[in-house]
């Protein structure tokens, strides 16, 4: 793809591209299509040096789609579509340090996240991210024929149960149980993307919990390969955070994972999600 007013260089050869040249709180429509095209050819893009008020970061995410508001975690007082991701010095537990992509338990999981750090240590905090089309484009042909006619259970039990959130004190954020804590949501194994058309495994290791008519001994071993298979290292990029830095990831098509490697120091990042939809499998498509 040639951009005409964005410079965009790959990170790895997986995916993910830093992006130069743009203001984001003042975008053009031209500069708003290449930032589009930019998304959907890495599946993550960081920007750096941006000065965005909580409005501007607001209005950035809603030229992508309606803004999600996200279940158990408070939003900001005077905006609720933005959750402040923070870790004190003190904290030992961080939000979203496992792979998984945001909120796969709901009906209609978010299309993208959007990530703004306002605070970073001098070194660690890095995000992971891994290309789950590649996940799904290297199994065996007898494995993906297998997936394609499976459904995948999603909970947020693991992490939003009472216990769950309990055991792992965040002081600077507001994280509760309520009635769907322990709820399941159905998607398929394998996901066909809605731009696209583009393949993908959809699992995750925080949020998948079983495979629909399977035992949990049953299931147990096969997320377990398909886990670990989601993030081998050839599959994935890694940001390194600046402050002022924003990332935008597609969360349908995207595993991350925060690392916790800055203990007795302070990060703070604001997120906003985007809206997305209903995950459609290979047979819906059929169907279509
Ligand atoms: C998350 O959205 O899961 C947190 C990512 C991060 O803080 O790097």
């Amino acid at each position: 793809m040639i951009y005409k007013r964005l410079a965009v260089s790959p990170i790895s050869g997986a995916m993910g591209a830093e992006i130069g040249g743009v203001d984001l709180a003042n975008l053009d429509d031209e500069t708003f299509a290449e930032v589009k095209q930019a998304f959907r050819d890495h599946l993550v893009i960081m920007f750096r040096d941006q000065n965005m008020t909580p409005e501007q970061l607001l209005a950035f995410g809603r030229r992508f789609g309606d803004l999600d508001i996200a279940p158990f975690v408070k939003g900001m007082d005077d905006y609720p579509a933005i959750i402040e991701v923070v870790k004190t010095a003190r904290d030992e537990v961080n939000f979203g340090g496992a792979w998984h992509s945001d909120f796969s338990f709901k009906r209609e999981p978010p299309l993208g996240s959007i990530l703004y750090a306002r605070e970073v240590p001098a070194v660690g905090g890095d995000t992971m991210f891994s290309n789950l089309h590649l996940a799904y484009e290297t199994l065996s042909s007898g494995m993906k024929d297998m997936l394609d006619g499976l459904t995948a259970i999603h909970s947020p039990r693991r992490s939003y149960s009472a216990k769950a959130i309990a055991s792992r004190s965040r002081a600077a954020m507001t994280i509760e149980a309520d009635e769907t804590s322990e709820s399941t949501w159905e998607h398929p194994f394998i996901r066909v993307h809605a731009d696209t058309g583009r393949r993908c495994l959809f699992i995750n290791d925080i949020y998948t919990i079983g495979v629909k008519g399977w035992s949990e001994a049953e299931s147990r071993p096969l997320l377990k390969f398909l886990g670990a298979h989601a993030v081998k290292p050839e599959f994935t990029c890694r940001l390194r955070w600046r402050k002022d830095s924003v990332a935008f990831w597609d969360n349908r098509c995207v595993l991350h994972n925060a690392l916790n490697d800055y203990s007795g120091h302070r990060r703070h990042m604001q997120r906003v999600t985007v809206v997305g939809e209903v995950p459609l499998g290979v047979s819906d498509m059929a169907v279509a």
